[in-house]
């Protein structure tokens, strides 16, 4: 187990800056993801950390060794590419004795080493097979057991389920987030998907660009994203061009072109009146609710339906607020009440965020 961290850290490909001044910080133990659209550095950043790629700039420290200059055999960390890396010609038993005969275990220790790490990834009966008869799904087992026999300070794990279809990368999502819970072995997994992020990680990081954009609790990003790009990646349906104002006794945010104006959770940044901003609401937030019953609760809004459709387990409601267009998801019994109906909703908008308005293409 080790903390990494990482100062001021610049990488370019010729005239191109994949990371930009980079600065994390990444606790003991954690299960860290990096999430962040395609191209925004994360196997850069990955690399640089494993030594497989030199930083121009920058320190990179895991535990309190800076690593920076280290070869990658020198840094006590395990890695797992997006394809299995299995080595074909060997057995199950043999790819996961390799990294430790690598690292000079003595001999009679390794066998009882490599069954308890077959154990941890469920794969005890296969010890004799090769990869031509595994799936997919094992053969990336294998590649994980191998990382962690050793005992590494570090894992690291470039979208190691993306080969996979969707049944079994659930499934071995669910089994990595189980060794994680019995290693405690620091784990920064990549990733570009932001339920896969949600679902394992205690700790999150946004990027974009070559920069971090927003670290901390998974549930606080999801809940409180703080930048447009931020909100976008985790999913936020609706922003709404809303204008800061104060009622007399608190500020509000009035949607434009209406006097319709909203409660918000209190913004981690001082608002000003007469500033332009985006309201951020979840399409999962928002509460149909009964009319007879709108009176407790805050932000009851009337909404004009446009389309419904069923997605599963709930209706994915299209509607106008003020004509600006709002998504919202119904689930539970009373989504099929909805269907086939255009009508009015009345609706409470629990939850309310907001982020600063830019001149910036909104992504919807
Ligand atoms: N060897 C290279 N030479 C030049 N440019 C590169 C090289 N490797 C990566 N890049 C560029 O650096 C940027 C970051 O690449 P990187 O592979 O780190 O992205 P990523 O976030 O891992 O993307 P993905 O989700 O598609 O794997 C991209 O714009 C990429 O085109
Ligand atoms: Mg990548």
């Amino acid at each position: 187990m080790a903390r990494v961290n990482i100062q001021q850290l610049i990488k370019r490909y010729g005239n191109f800056t994949a990371l930009k001044q980079l600065d994390l910080e990444i606790p003991d133990g954690s299960f860290t993801a990096i999430l962040g659209p395609s191209g925004c550095g994360k196997t850069t950043l990955l690399r640089c950390v494993a030594g497989l790629l030199m930083p121009d700039e920058g320190h990179i420290f895991i535990g309190d060794l800076d690593v920076t200059r280290l070869e990658p055999f020198r840094r006590n960390l395990g890695m797992v590419f997006q394809r299995p890396s299995m080595f074909p010609h060997m057995t199950v038993f043999n790819n996961i004795a390799w990294g430790l005969k690598l690292r000079g275990w003595a001999k009679a220790d390794i066998p009882a080493r490599v069954r308890e790490m077959l154990r941890l990834v469920r794969l005890s009966e296969m010890e004799n097979r090769t990869y031509q008869q595994l799936s997919g799904g094992q053969a990336q087992r294998v590649v994980i057991a191998r990382a962690l026999a050793p005992k590494p300070d570090l894992l690291l794990l470039d979208e190691p389920l993306s080969a996979l279809d969707a049944k079994l990368r659930e499934e071995l999502l669910t089994e990595i987030a189980e060794i994680h819970r019995q290693t405690r072995c620091t784990t920064l997994l990549v990733t570009h998907d932001q339920s896969e992020a949600l679902t394992v990680a205690d700790n999150l990081v946004l990027m974009n660009e070559g920069e971090i954009v927003q670290q901390g609790a998974p549930l606080d990003i999801y809940r409180n994203p703080q930048t447009v790009f931020s909100a976008n990646f985790i999913g936020t349906n609706n922003l709404l061009p809303c204008t800061v104002v104060d009622n007399g006794t608190q500020t509000q945010l009035r949607l434009d072109g209406s006097d319709l104006c909203l409660n918000v959770i209190t913004p981690r940044f001082a608002l000003t009146l007469g500033q332009p901003v985006w309201a951020c609401i979840r399409a999962d937030d928002i509460d149909v609710l009964d009319p007879a019953t709108a009176a407790v609760h805050k932000n009851v809004v009337n909404v004009e339906m446009v389309r419904t459709t069923l997605t599963g387990g709930s209706v994915s409601v299209e509607a106008k607020l003020a004509n600006i267009p709002i998504r919202i998801n119904v689930g539970g019994s009373q989504r099929f009440n909805l269907l086939d109906n255009t009508h009015t909703l009345t609706c409470a908008l629990s939850h309310v965020t907001v982020v600063a308005r830019e001149a910036q293409a909104v992504r919807q």
